[in-house]
């Protein structure tokens, strides 16, 4: 059956899909504020604040290099989840229409699942920055107060390419856009704790779709016209099924 163009009447929706730390929670990384989660075991404002950063840099960098160094672990690997979105966004690209992914989640399952229409908004683990240039690399090794910056070669500037908290989240013009002009708007796995991802639902709302797909209800549960509760790898498998059945 051939598909109406985008935009058309009867044409699939551009989708926006949010997801947060519980996406990666079967893959192994810890959320932050589930039982057990980051949050319990270290406080934020001692190694996620531009302040921290000042105050102690090496405690910063041990943070990071430890989260960092987790990606390289055999046993950390995208999950159905993230297979399954990857999945919905070539679907979508056959079809012609607009898909955008947007991660909280600093770790790299989405782009080894595939995704590639995807949106750090709060950083990447695998990106460091130079306070001095500015220039920004890729990067999988430990990073220390010693590391040299890559492009301009200052020693002590350079940082994870992480938003700290009191920081611009990033690409939010981009975000923004997607999320006035989708169809359907899909959050997995956040607690709805921190803005202004936890806001986009309100952006979407009046206009879009909207559907929670999240272990327990999140803080902002009832502003979705639905939601369902389960474990990501067997709730957005059996969604996007939903979705290519829809939309074959
Ligand atoms: N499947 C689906 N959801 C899950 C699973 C799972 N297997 N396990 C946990 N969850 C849900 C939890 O119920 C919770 O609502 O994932 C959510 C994780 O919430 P948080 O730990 O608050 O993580 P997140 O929402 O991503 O945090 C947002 O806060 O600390 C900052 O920058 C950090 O990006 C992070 C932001």
């Amino acid at each position: 059956m051939a598909v109406p163009p985008a935009g058309s009447p009867g044409a699939p929706p551009a989708i926006v899909v949010l997801t947060g730390a519980g996406i990666s929670r079967e893959s192994g990384l810890d959320t932050f504020r589930d039982a057990g989660g980051v949050w319990q075991r270290v406080r934020l404002e001692d190694v996620a604040t531009p302040e921290a950063f000042a105050r102690d840099p090496a405690r910063v960098h041990g943070f990071y290099n430890a989260r960092r160094a987790q990606l390289a672990d055999p046993a950390v690997r995208p999950n159905a989840a993230h297979l399954a979105l990857a999945a919905l966004e070539r679907h979508w690209e056959r079809l012609g229409a607009p898909f955008l992914l947007v991660t909280q989640n600093v770790d790299d399952l989405h782009e080894r699942a595939g995704s590639r229409r995807l949106l750090h908004m709060h950083g990447a683990l695998r990106r460091v920055r130079c306070l001095g240039c500015a220039a920004e690399a890729d990067w999988s090794e430990p990073l220390s107060t010693a590391t040299p910056c890559p492009a301009c070669g200052a020693r002590g500037g350079m940082r994870p390419d992480i938003v700290w908290f009191g920081e611009i989240p990033m690409h939010m013009e981009g975000i923004e856009a997607a999320l006035a002009g989708c169809g359907l708007f899909v959050s997995i796995g956040t607690s709805g704790s921190v803005y202004p991802a936890a806001g986009f639902v309100e952006l979407a709302r009046r206009h879009a779709r909207t559907i929670e797909l999240n272990l327990e209800p999140s803080h902002g549960a009832s502003r979705f016209g639905e939601a369902r509760h389960g474990p990501a790898t067997a709730l957005v498998p059996a969604f996007v099924d939903e979705l290519l059945s829809a939309w074959g």
